[in-house]
């Protein structure tokens, strides 16, 4: 039997490992490691800093993994995420049948939760499904969500209230009517500049969260979109890319 771990890493401070996630760490005879563009260059040393400084006996391996870019959004949005895992598929399984023998456990450090808007878990479901003799565990890890929220010290929710997690190019749609709070991610598209013009909502922005890079705006969103928008243009020159997380939310009256 193969075995896989799936361990979140947190998004950019070492510090947010957990002690399970250590353990798991120090368990991995081979680490996957995704190569993903631009931001590839710093999201990598961030995984080796991570294997340099907690696994004890480094008698591991690394293989790259080259994710292959999702085709640009067609008319059918679910198809083209479906076709893009196909491909992953592929490439993962030609690469346990390469680098991950019978017996040996492989590793994936998987950016931030891997239960949260990252394709990991789907995959090997997928492949498992299809009758390789794996077994994995998924490892929680700190998302970009908690650590948005710890660094603008403030609670998701507010009281007996829920928060919707969200993407770019749902928000583009609107603000939901039905929601207080909503949590946006992967927005390469700013779509919170839509909304500026309202004056019932706030946003508590952070890009680069975890890292040394770590920026963060809040207040109205009428107020400072503007700041962010420029903020947000002139770091991901300077630096080829950019992540950013951000809670919107309706003030509260008065
Ligand atoms: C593919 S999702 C992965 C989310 C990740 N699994 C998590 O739990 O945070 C990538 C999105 O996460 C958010 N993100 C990840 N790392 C971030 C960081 N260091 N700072 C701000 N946002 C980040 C951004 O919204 C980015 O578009």
């Amino acid at each position: 039997m193969r075995r896989l771990l799936i361990i979140g890493i947190g998004v950019g401070n070492p510090d947010h490992l957990t002690v399970q996630a250590i353990d798991a760490l120090n368990r991995a005879d081979v680490f996957f490691m995704p190569d993903k563009g631009e931001e590839k260059a710093a999201l990598r040393h961030l995984r080796q800093e991570i294997c340099e400084r907690f696994v004890k006996e480094a008698r591991y391996r690394t293989v790259d993994v080259t994710i292959p870019r999702r085709a640009a959004e067609g008319v059918d949005y679910h198809a083209g995420v479906d076709a893009w895992h196909a491909s992953l598929q592929a490439k993962y399984e030609a690469l346990f049948a390469e680098h991950l023998a019978e017996g040996e456990c492989g590793a994936f450090l998987v950016w931030g939760e891997p239960a949260l808007y990252d394709s990991t878990l789907r995959i090997i479901e997928r492949i498992a499904a299809k009758g390789l003799a794996i077994e994995w565990e998924a490892i929680p890890g700190i998302s970009a969500v908690q650590v948005l929220a710890a660094r603008h010290r403030m609670p998701l929710n507010r009281i007996g209230s829920s928060v919707l997690i969200t993407t770019g190019r749902r928000i583009a749609e609107g603000f939901p009517e039905t929601a207080d709070t909503v949590v946006v991610m992967l927005d390469g598209d700013q779509a919170f500049r839509h909304l500026a013009a309202r004056a019932d909502l706030e946003i508590f922005w952070g890009a680069y969260l975890g890292t040394t890079n770590e920026i963060l705006v809040s207040g109205k969103l009428s107020d400072v979109a503007e700041e962010i928008l420029r903020i947000r243009r002139r770091l991901r020159d300077e630096k080829g890319w950019i992540m950013d997380t951000y809670l919107l939310r309706r003030a509260a009256p008065g």
